[in-house]
């Protein structure tokens, strides 16, 4: 009964959101959104998710210095950095590379930059997290991914190159939206809103869980725990956070 509701419900989403099911029959609507919609949207979003976040945000990153290298330096990869919500966490002197497969965040990307100047930005290059292969192997003391993981083709060969790029004892960051408890009204909404919203938000899975992925992949320790972000209205308010060290 509940899965005919579902796909009742979706199809309903799927009739409102038919010009944009059309426009992307066409081949218009993913250049489009890769380009103008959802680098907006997101410069748009930011501001906001990181007021909901910002506490969790700074308590998250708090021990990043912990990991800096024999010189003191503390060498940070993001992955999926989009507009850069994130900098303004991260501990002066900190050395950043920002990575993105989307290069249309330019614009954001370099407003977040010079709003950030206690931050030494060393590259940004275009490479999505599966194919890291312009990082030497074990160069670096963390990496970084929030609101990356529900985007990406593998998360599994993701985290196979964070683990790569990542020094013996490095750490890997992460903030994401989850799928929530099997058994909630949010996690029958996510499954209603999946095919659309992931059309609309440029590939976003809803449904997608992490515990398992970071669990098996090979870190030394994986420290996370589930929240509640309160985003009302969205299918986005069940979060994993915390980081892995390798
Ligand atoms: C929802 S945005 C989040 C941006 C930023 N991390 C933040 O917290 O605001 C998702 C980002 O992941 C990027 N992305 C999509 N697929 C990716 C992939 N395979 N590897 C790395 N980043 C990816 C998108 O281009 C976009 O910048």
């Amino acid at each position: 009964m509940a899965e005919a509701m579902v796909l009742f419900l979706r199809f309903c989403f799927q009739l409102i959101a038919l010009p944009v099911y059309l426009l992307s029959l066409l081949g218009a609507w993913e250049p489009f959104c890769k380009k103008i919609f959802f680098p907006f949207f997101m410069e748009m979003l930011t501001a906001g998710y990181n007021k909901k976040t910002a506490e969790q945000k700074r308590e998250l990153f708090r021990n990043l210095p912990e990991f800096a290298n024999s010189s003191g330096e503390l060498r940070l990869l993001e992955i999926g950095t989009g507009s850069g919500a994130n900098f303004q966490f991260y501990p002066p002197g900190c050395q950043v590379i920002c990575t993105d497969p989307n290069p249309n965040f330019h614009s954001s990307l370099s407003k977040s930059m010079a709003q950030n100047q206690h931050l030494q930005f060393k590259r940004v290059l275009v490479a999505s997290a599966e194919d890291l292969s312009k990082v030497a192997d074990s160069s670096l003391d963390v990496v970084v991914s929030t609101l990356v993981l529900c985007s990406v083709q593998s998360v599994e060969g993701v985290l196979k190159e964070v683990l790569r790029i990542l020094k013996p004892g490095g750490a890997f960051y992460f903030l994401e939206h989850e799928a929530a408890a099997h058994s909630s009204w949010d996690y029958f909404w996510q499954q209603v809103y999946f095919p659309t919203w992931k059309l609309i938000f440029d590939g976003c899975c809803l449904t997608r869980d992490f515990r398992n992925d970071l669990e098996r992949a090979k870190f030394s320790e994986v420290n996370l725990r589930h929240i509640r972000v309160p985003l009302h209205w969205t299918p986005i308010q069940s979060h994993i956070i915390g980081y892995a060290v390798k």
